[in-house]
């Protein structure tokens, strides 16, 4: 949730780390800071400050520093509210480590107090001081400082990264990665290096990296780095080059990295669908399946598993799977899968979605998938992310890099990958014939034309969104395919404009939402001409009879329930298991044009993170 970074090189150390906590702030913003080191050795320096990374800056303005070393946070708070104090880095009593954390030290309040019994003093409430504390003993017993940090890991419970320096040792970082709390990439420049949770800190600098797994440490310094594993054993992690635009994080003409990510969504999607597949002839490569690949037509059953946004994405998945590959599918949040004890087998194929391929109740519940002999295939948006590293195969979508807070290029990249990948398990299974294959292929080429269409559009949502800019709640209603692109509108009207919104299966209306309903109440109808748009009709009616206005989302040309509907949004039509994706747009831009309307934080909303690595 947190974001971490560190440099160490020749030059200035504090306007790298400001660049690159900026290109982190998404995972958590509310508070930041940095500490550096000075070669000539006068100690570590900390500032951090409550608020965004601008407050930081403004602290900073004016310090010349030395120091070519340093290491920078952003926090998301899970210990402790949001305050200078309890601000990323954190000191030991002795000021002599100092050190940064994402993830949860489940055992914290032990460690804390039997620190604070034998003399340390805590300056805030968070569990990543106690690392500080425990490091400082271990250098005074004449452990080096990664052995200091090597020996305070394994005493910690729960998922970490960590990132620590020490005056004794200046030009030096040191990194752990424990579980899944977050990942630790390290990056290799001329004569400087960086460290990050995240490659796109990392990317302006350099593209020649490599990634800490799971229970393995590194040394750091500007010359390169040494890695050993839990037990203090020499590993060799390998090093590559990563293809990756930096230019794609900017938000160009946008005002908001959102909506710059909506309008994408034309070429994400052909990205997507033509890095998997090619129309004449009508073929699918799936070039990251790898060992998945021979064993599809050996599946008897899929579960899909992902959070939220890619929670839907998934639940359209399911509908692919059952339409194409005819056996069983079903969808699960992947909080409630990992706890559940779930029934898998090796004829079980678990498909993640995940476009980080970094949120921990995904990678714990694919480490449950695994322990079961489940085959496992992931849909990310992210090259190299732990959940491609965990599964038998990946389906990438090729959305680029997405900033806002909330999804919206990767949930449609992440729904054509599903439909794709459909397909391809339904041709290993013998349900589609290679002739039909052509068909639902040119259905797909059709995807990324009518989204632009949609977007031509986007002054007529703006206006729209006056509607809703006042009203407190909001009712989105879909039928059969329609429910998860009414679930989906609902996640996103309320994570941006904080409207209390649901989306609702339209046949639960009468089995109690329908209680609500008045005209303070108004509601959003996914009629489209396939999504049992009579049965529909009749909700629409329903809604109306009690007073609540009704927008409808209706196929072009619909002008029976343009008449009916209060208001009408008008969508080209597509195939008919590709309409929630067409439909999804204008209630993406509906919600952020009422979101700007109501002064919201449009890509950084309250409360919320980008990555989510706690539980
Ligand atoms: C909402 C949103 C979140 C994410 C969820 C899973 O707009 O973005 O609901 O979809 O946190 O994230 P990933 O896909 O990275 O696993």
């Amino acid at each position: 949730m947190c974001g971490i970074v560190g440099y160490a090189g020749t030059g200035p150390a504090i306007p790298v780390l400001l660049r690159a906590l900026k290109d982190l702030e998404y995972r958590g913003y509310d508070s930041a800071g940095i500490a550096v080191l000075d070669p000539a050795s006068t100690g570590i320096h900390i500032t951090k400050r409550q608020g965004k990374i601008s407050n930081l800056e403004s602290a900073l303005h004016g310090t010349a520093s030395e120091a070519t070393t340093g290491i920078g946070h952003t926090r998301w708070a899970t210990h402790g509210k949001p305050s200078d104090q309890n601000a990323h880095p954190h000191l030991s009593c002795n000021g002599e480590v100092v050190v940064i954390h994402n993830g949860i030290v489940e055992n914290y309040a032990g460690l804390r107090a039997g620190l604070i019994a034998a003399g340390h003093r805590f300056e805030s409430e968070t569990d990543t001081e106690t690392i500080a504390h425990l490091m400082e003993d271990r250098l005074k017993a004449g452990d080096t400082l990664l052995e200091a940090l090597r020996q305070t890991a394994l005493r910690l419970e729960g998922s970490q990264a960590i990132v620590a320096m020490a005056a004794s040792e200046p030009g030096t970082m040191v990194a752990a990665r424990v579980g899944n709390a977050g990942g630790v990439v390290i990056g290799y420049g001329a004569g400087e290096m960086m460290l990050a949770s995240d490659l796109a800190a990392v990317l302006p600098l350099t593209q020649d990296i490599a990634f800490l797994a799971d229970q393995q440490l590194a040394r750091v310094d500007r010359a390169g780095a040494d890695f050993i594993d839990a037990a203090g054993n020499p590993v060799e992690v390998v090093r590559r080059k990563v293809p990756i635009d930096p230019v794609s994080a900017l938000k160009g003409e946008h005002q908001h990295f959102m909506l710059k990510e909506i309008m994408e969504q034309p070429e994400a999607l052909s990205d997507t669908i033509w890095s998997l597949g090619t129309l004449a002839p009508a073929e699918l490569y799936f070039d990251d399946l790898g060992r998945a690949l021979d064993r599809l037509a050996e599946v008897e059953r899929v579960v899909l598993i992902g959070m939220g946004t890619s929670l839907h994405a998934a639940m359209l998945g399911q509908r692919y799977i059952e339409a194409f590959a005819r056996i069983p599918a079903e969808t699960d949040n992947a909080s409630e899968f990992r706890y559940r004890d779930p029934v898998l087998g090796p004829g079980t194929l678990v498909i993640s979605v995940s476009q980080s391929g970094e949120t921990v109740d995904v990678l714990e519940a694919m480490a449950v998938a695994k322990a079961k002999g489940a085959l496992q295939v992931t849909i990310c948006n992210t090259e190299g992310a732990q959940t491609t590293r965990v599964a038998d195969g990946t389906v990438y979508t090729r959305a680029g890099l997405e900033r806002g807070v909330a999804s919206t290029k990767c949930f449609t990249a992440s729904v054509v990958a599903l439909y794709l990948l459909a397909l391809k398990l339904g041709l290993a299974r013998g349900t589609i014939a290679p002739g039909e294959l052509q068909e639902r292929m040119q259905e797909v080429a059709r995807v990324p034309e009518a989204v632009a269409r949609v977007l031509r559009q986007a002054p007529v949502y703006r206006r729209m969104a006056n509607r809703f800019a006042t009203t407190q709640h909001l009712l989105f209603l879909g039928r059969g395919l329609a429910f998860p692109a009414a679930m989906e509108g609902a996640l996103k009207m309320k994570e941006i404009s904080y409207i209390h919104a649901e989306g609702y299966a339209a046949g639960e209306m009468k089995h109690g939402p329908i209680a609500l309903i008045d005209a303070n109440f108004p509601t959003i109808a996914i009629a489209t001409r396939h999504a049992l748009r009579s049965k529909i009709v009749s909700n629409i009616e329903q809604v109306q009879a009690r007073g609540g206005e009704v927008t409808a989302v209706v196929t072009e040309g619909d002008d029976e329930i343009a008449r009916l509907a209060d208001a009408t949004i008008a969508v080209p039509e597509v195939s008919a298991l590709l309409e929630p994706v067409v439909a999804s747009i204008p209630l993406q831009l509906l919600s952020y044009y009422v979101a700007v309307q109501r002064g919201c934080d449009v890509d950084q909303p309250r409360n919320l993170a980008k990555t989510v690595t706690v539980e």
